[in-house]
């Protein structure tokens, strides 16, 4: 079995180690020319970003090919999924991929403009016993897609919609380096698309960030020295990694 994923913060490559498959990531799967590929059973887990699925995502379904009886996928999320398992299914098969198995998982929300990871940390998520269900499900070759409703998918094109209207929304815009940066490094080395240089000549470390940006937070989220801010954001101390995740596995995973 072979597992595709992409991971900000550490939940998709929890989940996807889960299911004990051999695991590809999806950035490093995009900069490599091998994009064909064949098994048994194929797996995508990746999180959801505005009621669908990141960009990155989006590019690697357009662009691999997966050959297999069985291909399922997990969305992760931290509140809640809009149209986006549906959504995804659709555009999968839109490029050759039928997905016969499609469920999500509610999980911390790192989206830090809206959420206190601290207060989703309190929160009640029965991740282990969900996870074991959907893992479950798949070595059973169960066959499910969770629809949704019409009012979903609603949401789904009403997100995506403003999405396209206000591509600034989600973007480095509204990024700020405090002056604790110590140009580690660590930003560029978990970010899946190269977008972070460190600029030490002015004696004094500098981000410069280019405009290919996922939005994924890994950046923030990750920084040792949590000199990366949000210019609006519900808590600029509280930072998120999975429990069952380490930094160097994501660095592994983006870089
Ligand atoms: C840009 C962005 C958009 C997001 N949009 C949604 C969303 O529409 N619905 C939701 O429930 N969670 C949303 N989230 C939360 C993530 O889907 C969730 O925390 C996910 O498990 C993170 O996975 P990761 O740790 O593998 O990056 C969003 C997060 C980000 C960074």
């Amino acid at each position: 079995m072979k597992i595709f994923y992409f991971t900000g913060t550490g939940n998709s490559l929890a989940v996807a180690k889960s299911f004990g498959g051999e695991l590809y990531s999806i950035p490093k799967v995009l900069k490599s020319n091998e994009l064909n590929f064949e098994d048994e059973k194929i797996g995508i887990v990746f999180p959801v970003y505005g009621f669908a699925a990141p960009k990155i995502v989006q590019e690697f379904i357009e662009k691999a090919t997966l050959k297999s009886p069985y291909i399922f996928t997990i969305l992760t999320y931290g509140n809640k999924t809009g149209g986006s398992i549906k959504w995804f299914v659709d555009f999968a098969k839109k490029n050759n991929i039928n997905v016969q198995y499609a469920d999500s998982l509610l999980m911390i929300d790192n989206y830090l403009p809206v959420f206190d990871i601290e207060k989703q940390k309190l929160k009640p998520n029965n991740i282990n016993e969900n996870l074991n269900r959907l893992v479950n499900d798949v070595s059973e070759n169960k066959q499910y897609v969770n629809s949704g409703t019409y009012l979903d998918s609603i949401a789904t094109n009403s997100i995506q919609g403003l999405i396209k209207i206000f591509p600034n929304f989600n973007s480095v815009k509204n990024f700020s380096v405090q002056n604790n940066c110590n140009g580690c490094g660590t930003c560029a080395k978990v970010c899946s698309r190269d977008n972070i240089a460190i600029n030490k000549d002015a004696g004094k470390s500098k981000l410069i960030y280019g405009d290919n940006c996922e939005f994924c937070l890994a950046c923030i989220n990750l920084c040792p020295q949590k000199a990366i801010k949000l210019k609006r954001e519900r808590n600029p101390n509280a930072r998120f990694i999975n429990e069952n995740v380490t930094l160097k596995e994501i660095i592994e995973a983006n870089n």
